[in-house]
């Protein structure tokens, strides 16, 4: 069976669904094409202000975020594009001369009307096919270099400035899960005409904070500030968002937030993204991931008997519904698989912190006393060996 991993995105034909996000991997015009040769379908240049060079950058400016040593994330103090606007339309034009399949998109973040407008106009001569804009961003903002936007209404605004400069080119807005009500702002944007959104951006954050010296990461020279917040740890809410904005608003999505595998990818698929676009996953291995991404995508469209990704888009949203409409009334109990346990006991002490006392130690192992257990599901959470599953007593073998 042939499987095309093509897609339509806000009407512009992407040869797959994987996209650079906006990073110090877009600002890179080597990067760029070396990405490009790879594989990637297109790319979501850095983002460039008016006048960038009023922006002083500090460093480090990218953190390791873990938990118990594991990777989860990164956080970035990380400002706009290191180059001017004309830098950047020039890496536009180099760009499409030589892939002219591949998508461009230029990240624009500006102050006044006549700025959006005329950065709008600049890029899409050079050549843009999609013009994405920066709208609520905090250093921007600290910076001078965007306005700071009273949602929805400030985005509805800015909008509607942008797709009136761009006519037929497409305009994505990139939204922020800190934003108080993402949709109603997604909303917004669909009122003013633009094409769609880009959902979510970092969100802001402190790393930790240093138990010997006191100050929290990142520390520059003994002073830290709030960064934002990428990769893994962002995932769950990206997935949210996504979901609800595919359900509520008529919009094209452009996924970005924790896409690491392409598990993740096909993931936020499923639930409405259009495209996907990524960052953290390729500082982390390398612009190479893209075969992982298009192989692993593919190979498991080919399994599941989906044909082109259109089938593939939404497909899991109408599982979606309000906790109101869960089914009630379906009893499931804990059932340990004696065989996959160690007897560490996290799930014991896990029943006993939360539960309903639901679990006993015999012989060395946890055993669950049926009767008891409300089916809630913390001991399975809690059991890293995946050694417990929920399933209903009336139907032993159904898990749930
Ligand atoms: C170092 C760094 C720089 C970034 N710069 C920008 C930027 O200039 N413009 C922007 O819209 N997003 C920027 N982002 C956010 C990413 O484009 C992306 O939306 C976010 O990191 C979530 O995706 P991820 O989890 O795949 O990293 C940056 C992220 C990082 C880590």
């Amino acid at each position: 069976m042939t499987v095309d991993l093509s897609v339509d995105f806000c009407g512009i034909k992407h040869e797959n669904p994987f996209i650079l996000a906006p990073s110090p991997s877009t600002d890179n015009l080597d990067l760029l094409i070396q990405a490009f040769e790879a594989g990637w379908a297109g790319a979501v240049l850095k983002t460039v202000a008016v006048d960038s060079r009023v922006v002083s950058r500090v460093f480090p400016m990218v953190t390791r975020v873990e938990q118990d040593a594991a990777f989860i994330g990164l956080q970035n103090i990380d400002l706009v594009s290191e180059h001017t606007v004309e830098t950047v339309e020039r890496n536009v034009r180099i760009l499409k001369e030589r892939f002219p399949t591949k998508i461009v998109i230029p990240s624009i973040m500006a102050f006044a009307k006549e700025d959006w407008q005329s950065l709008t106009k600049r890029f899409i001569a050079a050549g843009a096919d999609i013009i994405e804009c920066s709208i609520w961003h905090p250093h921007g903002t600290e910076w001078t270099l965007c306005t700071k936007v009273e949602e929805p209404v400030g985005t509805e605004q800015i909008a509607s400035w942008v797709k009136e400069a761009a006519g037929d080119v497409p305009v994505i807005i990139k939204l922020s899960a800190l934003d108080s009500d993402i949709i109603a702002t997604a909303v917004a944007v669909e009122r003013s005409g633009a094409d769609g959104v880009s959902a979510i951006n970092t969100i802001k954050s402190i790393t930790g904070v240093n138990l010997d010296t006191l100050i929290p990461y990142p520390n520059i020279a003994g002073l830290s500030t709030y960064g934002g917040l990428s990769g893994p740890a962002l995932k769950p809410i990206a997935l949210r968002c996504t979901a609800e904005i595919a359900q509520k608003v008529d919009l094209d999505i452009a996924a970005s937030g924790g896409i690491t595998t392409w598990k993740d990818g096909a993931e936020f698929l499923l639930l409405g993204a259009n495209t996907l676009q990524i960052c953290t996953a390729v500082l982390r291995f390398g612009l190479g991931i893209i075969d992982e991404f298009k192989q692993g995508l593919e190979g498991w469209m080919r399994e599941k008997g989906f044909q082109n990704l259109t089938e593939v888009i939404g497909k899991s949203l109408p599982y979606l519904v309000e906790h109101s409409r869960l089914p009630r009334g379906i009893q499931v109990v804990s059932t340990i698989h004696k065989e996959l346990c160690n007897g560490c006991g996290v799930c014991l002490s896990a029943c006993r912190a939360g539960g309903h006392q639901a679990i006993i130690w015999t012989d060395g192992f946890p055993q669950v006393e049926a009767d008891k257990c409300i089916g809630c599901g913390i001991c399975r959470a809690m059991c890293f060996l995946k050694a417990i599953t929920l399933i209903r007593p009336s139907r032993a073998k159904v898990h749930v």
